[in-house]
């Protein structure tokens, strides 16, 4: 199972890919319009996020037409050879990833919230599918199952869309994704860490120094 960063944040992607558990970076315009400010523009952000990212790196398009779309979806290809271009799960959007697939640059289909639409953005040839689980709680439905039914359905007819899991929330939302077998997980920066996390290992480590710390110093030469 892969792990992608949910952010543009420069210092959470540097400190995530320092910890060899990021293999790529998704963003969206909210998290975009977060960094930018200061002596940062867009065009710096992205090559920034792209010098110290190897794996794929998702940058949306904000043209609602699909003409609009393509022609955004070029300019963020030039970036680098890792961008993959977020298009929106809409009609236009259907239309501008089978341009997109057709011209080999690889789209990640946004906004996924049922069965049909993942189907038809795999049909459509989008690289892969982000179904958005905690959206989906949100208004009291259950996320992790359109994962399961996404997985089953491109099971079934050996469709190669990728999935990634999207809008996670908590650790719980990974480890599910992970046992569903989904392709990839992407999480905030929050959530990478709260996976590292244990009580008992801080507790355990805490153990063992302890005791390490009462050996006569004369005992511990290497
Ligand atoms: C996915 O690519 C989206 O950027 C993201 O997961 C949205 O998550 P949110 O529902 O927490 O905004």
């Amino acid at each position: 199972m892969k792990f992608f960063l949910d952010t543009a944040n420069l210092k959470e992607i540097e400190e995530g890919v320092s910890w060899g558990c990021v293999d790529g970076v998704t963003t969206n315009p909210t998290l975009i319009s977060k960094e930018l400010g200061g002596d940062i523009d867009f065009r710096t952000l992205i090559k920034r996020i792209l010098d110290i990212v190897n794996g794929p790196v998702s940058l949306e398009v904000t043209s609602t037409d699909s003409r609009g779309m393509i022609e955004e979806a070029r300019k963020l290809k030039a970036f680098g050879e890792n961008v993959v271009v977020k298009i929106p799960t809409t009609i236009e959007g259907l239309k501008a990833i089978k341009v997109l697939k057709a011209e080999k640059i690889e789209t990640n289909a946004t906004l996924v919230f049922s069965v049909g639409q993942a189907l038809l953005v795999a049909k459509a040839g989008a690289t892969y599918a982000s179904p958005f689980v905690g959206r989906l709680d949100d208004i009291g439905e259950d996320g992790m199952s359109l994962i399961g039914d996404i997985k089953e359905v491109y099971g079934n007819y050996g469709i190669e869309t990728k999935i990634i899991v999207a809008s996670i929330r908590h650790p719980v939302h990974v480890r599910d994704a992970a046992l569903i077998g989904a392709d990839i997980a992407t999480m905030p920066f929050e959530v990478l860490r709260k996976l590292v996390s244990h009580p008992k290992t801080d507790e355990g480590l805490k153990r063992f120094l302890d005791d390490w710390k009462k050996i006569d110093p004369s005992k511990l030469r290497f």
